[in-house]
């Protein structure tokens, strides 16, 4: 069909007005979305180990740094909250506590910066002593899945009345979209979303984010095996979507980013929903460490990155980079 010398590939690229003219990705502010850390110190850490450039911030710093992101343009952030060791416990009564880190940093950053979407994790790991996104079956390293549900929908209601306007479960039980959507409409948040981790795969890429909520260091091994997906597997992909999309998901959030672009891919092509993808915390960290030690451009590798998860199909992306990014849009402008 397409034969040299009639047809000559480099014509439609020999100029960066025909380029700009026939490219098919485009990522823009409003595709972003800004993670923070919180912690309940008065001062806020300089640096996170694995995360360079990211800070944890105290709730006031919190505050202004959303102010911050809101006025580049970002239209939401995610607050994820690094829990006292103290107040950790088996079974993870902290996380509903309507008084604990996150409903408090939820509630100030909602006073405050009103017009910034609030999204928060619906998942045990950051309050529990072993560190599993639930609970577990008395002795055994099992997570038990409906005792853990109960306990997310409790969760999922304290995000709610302190003003989060995203809960998102991120702990890949088995039925918890409907449970915690039944919850939210009978305690009269219908109007909060939900945007559901459907498709999240058992990866090692999320080892600095572990170590800084404090649910395992990288040198050990936490095997969330029994509940996260095997990343060998494409196909679950279509079945998880689908159940969380009939449980009442109003999103949809693929997870890791990078290494499972075609699983991005594969859920944009076949569903008519809004598809978010994570950069997590490992693969920023790789794109980091070869940035600073000079081996790549960092500007240009992130920019290249995200706009891969445009390219995949991705509507918005979660990226530790976000404030980066908007800087780097800005300056492509002018
Ligand atoms: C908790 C949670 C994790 C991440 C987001 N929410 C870690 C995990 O499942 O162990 C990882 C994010 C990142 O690595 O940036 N359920």
């Amino acid at each position: 069909m397409f034969n040299f010398p009639n047809t000559r590939l480099r014509r439609r690229r020999s100029s960066k007005w025909i380029r700009n003219l026939t490219s098919e990705s485009i990522l823009s502010v409003n595709d972003l979305i800004f993670p923070l850390f919180v912690h309940n110190r008065k001062e806020t850490t300089e640096s996170i180990p694995g995360l360079p450039g990211m800070k944890c911030y105290s709730i006031d710093e919190l505050v202004s740094v959303a102010q911050k992101a809101e006025d580049l343009g970002i239209n939401a952030i995610a607050i994820f909250p690094v829990v006292d060791s103290k107040l950790k416990s088996k079974n993870a009564e902290e996380a509903y506590n309507q008084d604990n880190l996150i409903c408090k940093a939820i509630y100030a950053v909602k006073l405050k910066v009103p017009g910034i979407g609030i999204i928060a994790d619906v998942a045990l790991d950051p309050y529990t002593t072993h560190g599993h996104d639930g609970l577990l079956k008395g002795d055994l390293i099992d997570v038990e899945n409906d005792e853990t549900v109960s306990v997310l929908c409790k969760q999922a209601l304290a995000l709610a009345k302190a003003g989060c306007n995203i809960v998102a479960p991120s702990d890949m039980m088995d039925g918890r979209i409907g449970k915690i959507r039944k919850t939210l409409d009978d305690n009269n948040f219908q109007d909060v979303l939900i945007l559901s981790y459907a498709v999240k795969y058992c990866s090692s890429f999320y080892a600095p984010f572990r170590q800084i909520v404090g649910s395992c260091i990288p040198s050990n091994f936490i095997d969330k095996s029994s509940y996260q997906m095997d990343y060998r597997n494409a196909r679950e992909t279509i079945c998880e979507i689908e159940m969380d999309i009939n449980e009442g998901a109003d999103l949809i959030m693929i997870k890791p980013g990078m290494p499972y672009l075609d699983i991005i891919k594969t859920a944009s092509d076949k569903f008519n929903f809004p598809i978010f993808a994570y950069q997590v915390s490992g693969e920023y960290a790789m794109i980091k460490a070869a940035t600073n030690n000079g081996w790549l451009n960092y500007d240009k590798v992130i920019y290249e990155s995200l706009v891969g998860f445009k390219r995949a199909g991705a509507s918005a992306i979660i990226t530790y980079a976000a404030l980066d990014v908007v800087k780097i849009l800005m300056t492509q402008k002018t």
